[in-house]
């Protein structure tokens, strides 16, 4: 075991959220149909994404010793689990919009519980290597995540375009949740002996499968969208993202450097934790937490 790696000792805890998703519109995001289906490609993969990182941490905690790390977990648990259930509904939104993924995603998480069962049958030390590589792999799509967060909440909000509102806050609590628990995955990594190869070899291909299959996923989604038109347009994102009305893909790529580095730690990232408790402390549709506070 090494030792607790925390540079930014805040108690992670998960909140109540209370969003009413019943009147937002086909094309939340400024009417716009790519730069909404570029948000709700988080909807398709964050469910099963974040059910796989809260497999990985679960799987790590007969390796943890340390109280704070099992605190951490427990915390980062309940708010991966509340994203992926508020995501799930947003996927029944679209669905009601005539946007049909129900069988894919049916596929995806089946292919999760199946790899989770298979890791967690594994006898020791193979177990600990599996869960090591499940936790590398979380920690670099946590990096992912944390960085396209980060920018969300520091590129205006989406103060002045024209955006549903409960879906804005959605996506704004989620990506302020992501910066404050942006540093778990990482800690736990190394708190069960992972090292810098293993993290680094992890990101690469990580890194790649974002900007390749992100507008990938935009593009079908806007086939299946009867409302819509057209395929992903790198030129249009780009617009877009240089006004702040979506995160950029290739910025965040460009922040896999910082993960690189050998001394890395994701207190480092760019996007703001006081930013992100402000936006928390007063979140609309957030109603308090769940449970006891540690
Ligand atoms: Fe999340
Ligand atoms: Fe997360």
């Amino acid at each position: 075991m090494t030792a607790v790696m925390t540079k930014t000792v805040h108690p992670v805890a998960p909140r109540k959220t209370d969003f009413d998703l019943g009147s937002a519109p086909v094309h939340w995001l400024d009417g716009d149909p790519q730069s909404t289906h570029t948000l709700n490609v988080g909807n398709l993969l964050f469910p099963t994404g974040e059910r796989f990182f809260n497999d990985s941490l679960r799987n790590a905690l007969p390796y943890v010793t340390d109280e704070e790390v099992r605190r951490q977990i427990r915390g980062f648990l309940g708010q991966e689990v509340t994203h992926a259930n508020e995501h799930e509904r947003c996927v029944e939104r679209m669905h009601e919009h005539g946007i049909d993924f129900s069988r894919p995603l049916k596929r995806f998480e089946a292919l999760r519980r199946r790899l989770n069962a298979r890791v967690d049958s594994l006898p020791e030390p193979l177990r600990r290597q599996a869960v090591l590589l499940m936790l590398a792999a979380t920690a670099a799509a946590e990096h992912l995540t944390a960085s396209l967060a980060g920018y969300v909440l520091e590129d205006n909000s989406w103060s002045d375009i024209d955006v549903d509102p409960e879906m804005r806050h959605l996506f704004l609590w989620h990506a302020a949740e992501e910066v404050e628990h942006r540093h778990v995955a990482y800690d736990v990594y190394h708190h069960v002996g992972g090292g810098y190869l293993r993290r680094v070899a992890t990101m690469l291909p990580i890194g790649l499968l974002i900007l390749v299959a992100w507008p990938l996923l935009t593009t079908e989604i806007m086939r299946r969208d009867p409302h819509a038109k057209g395929i992903w347009s790198w030129r249009k994102h780009l617009t877009r993202a240089r006004r702040g009305d979506v995160f950029s893909l290739p910025r965040a790529v460009w922040d896999i450097r910082l993960y690189l580095k050998t001394d890395h730690h994701p207190a480092d990232l760019p996007g703001s934790l006081d930013l992100a408790l402000e936006y928390l402390e007063s979140a609309p549709s957030v109603v308090g937490y769940r449970g006891r506070r540690s």
